[in-house]
């Protein structure tokens, strides 16, 4: 059997420009996977020609729907019966909280199954797969740190920070549609639009320099006041954080999700317990985590907040 590591994103920055011909928004964002990832089992199962999929921890659909499935469906089209497959989804990460935890499922599921059938598809085949699945999936597929272009597509990796940078995740309750959230960005008023604007250059040159600092004042995210609109959670969120002490907060994606950084491990530690501390209220989420590093440079950190983490791809030998 195969086990695959689906790392959440985060967007430690996200600037939305006008809308394109093709109807989705230009970015430039500064992505980061995170130590937080739901894990995906790839087993034979049945006979050729069969993907099945069961899913545990937080539920799912497990039918034709699920984006793992489509992900196996568009990776085998063309080819004929390929042996078959149980795929065995445990999924952590909270669906629809600006995490990119389909997306980092769909990449998984892709590079899982492109490795466990030996389909030999290149990275820029799996990339135009992924990007029919979905804007973030390119991003998921690489992993790390990177600044994204287009509409998700343009994908430039981000050397990993030799300093650790500690976050802590919070989540108030209620999903957003992230089609919605674009929607209600492009009624905002102008200035509207422009006010979330991070400094996207400015973040990357302080997570190259650990300067976790510089980095917290370069935050921002442009669908921000698109969601606060109608979610006023997701600004007690970040006031919740920043008076927990963090150095600096946004929310990542279309939302709800905010995080706070951390100067280091403790700090998002104590930042975490005073936040539950204040916080009575069992619909919200917190995890703390770190950023991850590209699986594939992932040398020394075998460990991440506990769980032992697989390279990978990584091949239990089944
Ligand atoms: O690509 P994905 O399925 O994640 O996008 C969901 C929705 O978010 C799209 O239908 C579109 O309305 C919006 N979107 C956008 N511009 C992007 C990414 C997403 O307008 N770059």
């Amino acid at each position: 059997m195969l086990l695959v590591t689906a790392p959440a994103k985060l967007n430690l920055t996200l600037e939305v420009g006008e809308t394109r011909d093709d109807g989705y928004h230009g970015l430039d964002s500064v992505f980061s996977s995170l130590c937080l990832a739901d894990r995906l089992l790839i087993r034979d199962w049945g006979p050729p020609g069969t993907v099945v999929l069961s899913v545990r921890g937080i539920p799912v659909p497990e039918g034709a729907e699920n984006i793992c499935l489509t992900a196996a469906r568009r990776l085998a089209a063309g080819r004929r019966a390929l042996p078959g497959v149980e795929l065995v989804l445990s999924k952590v990460l909270p669906v629809g909280s600006g995490l990119g935890g389909g997306s980092a499922d769909a990449a998984a599921a892709l590079a899982g199954l492109n490795r466990w059938w030996g389909l030999g598809r290149s990275r820029s085949e799996l990339g135009d797969i992924a990007l029919s699945l979905g804007s973030d999936v390119p991003f998921c597929l690489l992993g790390g740190q990177a600044r994204v272009r287009g509409r998700g597509e343009i994908v430039e990796p981000l050397p990993f920070p030799r300093r650790r940078l500690w976050l802590v995740l919070l989540r108030p309750p209620g999903p957003k549609s992230t089609r919605r959230v674009y929607e209600e960005f492009d009624r905002l008023p102008h200035d509207r639009r422009r006010s979330g604007r991070p400094d996207t250059g400015g973040a990357i040159r302080a997570l190259a320099a650990g300067d976790w600092e510089t980095l917290a004042q370069s935050l921002g995210n442009s669908l921000e006041p698109a969601v606060a609109a109608s979610h006023p959670d997701v600004e007690r969120a970040r006031v919740l954080l920043a008076t927990s002490g963090a150095l600096g907060t946004a929310m990542t994606g279309s939302g709800p999700t905010v995080f706070g950084i951390a100067r280091d491990q403790d700090h998002a530690r104590a930042m975490a317990r005073e936040v539950s501390n204040r916080l009575m209220s069992p619909d919200w989420w917190m995890a703390v985590t770190r950023l991850a590093p590209r699986q594939e440079e992932d040398v020394s950190a075998a460990m991440t907040d506990g769980h032992p983490r697989r390279p990978f791809g990584g091949d239990d030998g089944g």
